[in-house]
């Protein structure tokens, strides 16, 4: 056989090996974080409380952070059987001081917090000009803000233990896609992702870890069924949270840096935006169809919609 038969052959099979292995590996991180300590933000609902669920099981200690104490209580009540220790802090992450509270308590009581998951975020959607200021503000601060104080806060005792993860959590559509209609969420995102980007480079070396997370549409609180359905027909896949919790473990467990989620249609928006962003603006030209704002201006959070 010539050289180069030798070498395509050789390459197909490294390639259809590697195929064989991501196919056939496990769907399900059997990651292992005993006597971890993982601080979730948001852990009130949607994919904070399916991530507190996924640590929980898998045998971290957890702090639950966000501001409503009767849906923290519930979930720590759901995930108490699995894990030896639940701290609950009910905390407004657009309060610096909360925030300073939250981190010293959670090492008061644990020694140390060896995974950070920035997961709290809200959406307002809708063309800018109508968007109320005091909504994009609050979104600036909890999406981007909130995580980027957080991480400074917990950095000093990772840095100390040679030890640590930020995980992050962006969006598939928003982080890397700059989508209309989503303009702050977008700015907030991005800046997020770029954050974690820089962030990971910057750790380079001393142990600590930055893992972006880029969910796709989720069924959560931000979607109403109405908002759900619509991008159904419309070709998108509906994840749910605990997929989301799932496969960040799993990247956790391979050191993956960055996980993009949903299904086709987000996975080509940002190779296509990455490589041909002249594509992505004829079809936002003609994606923006007045059903299509209609139907996307309702997805929020509860609190920003009814503002
Ligand atoms: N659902 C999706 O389609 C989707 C897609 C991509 C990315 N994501 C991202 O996933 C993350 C979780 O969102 P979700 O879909 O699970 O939505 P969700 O169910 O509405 O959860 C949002 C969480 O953020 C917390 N939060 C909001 N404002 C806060 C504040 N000021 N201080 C502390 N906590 C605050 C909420 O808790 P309290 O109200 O109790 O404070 C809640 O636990 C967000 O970063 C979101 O951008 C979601």
């Amino acid at each position: 056989m010539k050289r180069s038969d030798r070498l395509i052959w050789t390459g197909l099979a490294a390639g259809g090996l590697y195929w064989l292995l991501r196919y056939f590996g496990p769907r399900h991180s059997p990651l292992v974080l005993d006597g971890e300590v993982v601080m979730v933000t948001g852990a009130s609902s949607g994919i904070g409380r399916a991530m507190a669920f996924a640590f929980a099981r898998r045998g971290a200690r957890l702090v639950l952070v966000a501001r409503t104490v009767e849906q923290l209580e519930a979930v720590r009540r759901e995930v108490e059987p699995y894990t030896t220790a639940v701290l609950v802090i009910p905390t407004d992450l657009t309060d610096p001081q909360q925030m300073e509270h939250a981190v010293e308590l959670a090492i008061a009581t644990f020694g140390r917090i060896d995974i950070l998951v920035n997961n709290a975020g809200l959406s307002v959607a809708g063309y800018l000009q109508d968007q109320d200021p005091d909504a994009v503000r609050r979104l600036i601060d909890v999406d981007l803000w909130a995580p980027v104080r957080l991480t400074q806060l917990v950095l000093p005792s990772m840095l100390e233990a040679r030890h640590g993860t930020i995980v992050n959590v962006g969006s598939a559509g928003f982080s890397r896609v700059p989508a209309p209609l989503f303009t702050s969420f977008v700015a907030a995102k991005a800046g997020l992702a770029s954050f974690t980007d820089a962030l990971r480079r910057e750790m380079d070396g001393t142990g600590v870890h930055a893992l972006l997370v880029l969910p796709g549409w989720t069924h959560t609180d931000l979607l109403t069924p109405e908002v759900e359905d619509y991008l159904e027909r419309q070709g998108y896949r509906i994840e749910h949270p605990d997929e989301v919790a799932e496969r960040t473990l799993l990247g956790l467990l391979r050191g993956e840096q960055e996980i993009v989620m949903g299904g086709a249609m987000e996975k080509l928006a940002v190779l296509v935006e990455r490589y041909a962003p002249g594509l992505m603006r004829l079809y936002w030209r003609l994606r923006l169809t007045p059903e299509w704002i209609a139907a996307l201006s309702q997805v929020g959070s509860r609190d920003e919609t009814s503002a």
